[in-house]
């Protein structure tokens, strides 16, 4: 081979070599995007739920972790009745495969169950050990849609300061505006580089929703250093109810609902935005940055 081929051969591995690496840096990265609220009962788990639900069925691959302490949870709208829970894979019963429930081809749940609550109280060790279990779900799909439990107790607060995405629900309740500021709150300067998104749910009207953003937002932009943006809004809506009584999701149950309209919206604004190529809270992993924050 001539001194000339051979170079042009080894450029055109390093080429090959380039490309690849390129295309794996062009993959995304999962979306990890944790849903919470000041106040409880605001809407949190349906919206997540079908949320989910939407997300897969326009082809992306959704992991629906249930880190929800409250009745009715993500299996109850699902009408799941899942045999483990994250307190097995503490337990060391199971691994962490054989808790996941196929729900559609695109959508798996992870039943938190008890594991939730006893998260924020495990020894150092077994607290590694579940959080390094549970890092495996950080690749699996394309959005990894989390629904904790309201308020600020500390492992609810652990998933918000980890979270590289937040979405905090809220109606147009004084009173849950006041708990959304107050978990807004503690995302700032815990978790500077999170992209906080504001949900206003059970609204009488878009022009009510965007006066409960701009609310909260100037307050924030006066006394904190987070930036929120509006995600969108949902009505009141009676088939939300309905559906809840059927144990069956609204986008499922009443397709043509405007709480379903609202929900596609919510999707495609997700969408429209890209996930942080970068993310800004560097150096390790969700799971792991929640074992920190859950042991501080
Ligand atoms: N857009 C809506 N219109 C009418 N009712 C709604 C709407 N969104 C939620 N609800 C109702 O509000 C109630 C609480 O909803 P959900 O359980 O999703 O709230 P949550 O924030 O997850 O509660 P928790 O804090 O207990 O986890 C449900 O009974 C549901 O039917
Ligand atoms: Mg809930």
């Amino acid at each position: 081979m001539s001194a000339s081929i051979d170079q042009a051969a080894r450029l055109r591995e390093l080429v090959r070599g380039q490309r690849v690496e390129s295309s794996e840096q062009l993959q995304p990265p999962t979306r990890i995007v944790v849903v919470t609220s000041g106040k409880g009962g605001v809407g949190k788990t349906n919206v997540t739920v079908n949320l989910a639900l939407i997300l897969a069925q326009r082809g992306c691959k959704v992991v629906l972790f249930d880190a929800d302490l409250g009745m009715a949870n993500v299996d109850v709208l699902l009408n799941l009745s899942p045999p483990f829970t994250i307190a097995d894979v503490i337990a060391g019963r199971r691994q962490l495969a054989e808790i996941i429930l196929p729900v559609t081809d695109n959508l798996e749940v992870v039943p938190g169950g008890s594991g939730i609550a006893q998260l924020a109280s495990l020894e150092r060790a077994v607290l590694d050990q579940t959080v390094a279990k549970l890092a495996e779900l950080e690749n699996r799909a394309d959005f990894l849609l989390v629904d904790t439990g309201a308020g600020i107790s500390p492992n609810v607060l652990g998933f918000v300061l980890a979270a590289p995405e937040v979405i905090v629900v809220t109606t147009p309740e004084p009173t849950a505006i006041v708990d959304a500021y107050g978990i807004i709150k503690a995302v700032d300067g815990k978790n500077p580089g999170a992209q906080v998104w504001l949900l206003v749910n059970m609204v009488e009207s878009e022009s009510e929703a965007r006066a409960v953003f701009s609310k909260l937002a100037s307050i924030i932009a006066r006394f904190l250093a987070v930036r929120i943006r509006l995600l969108g809004w949902i009505e009141k809506d009676g088939n939300v109810g309905r559906s809840v009584l059927q144990q069956k999701p609204f986008v499922r149950a009443y397709p043509y609902s405007l709480a379903t309209r609202r929900i596609h919206l919510l999707a495609g604004a997700l969408l429209a935005q890209q996930a942080d190529p970068e993310p800004k809270v560097v150096g390790t992993g969700f799971f792991a940055r929640l074992g920190k924050a859950l042991f501080r």
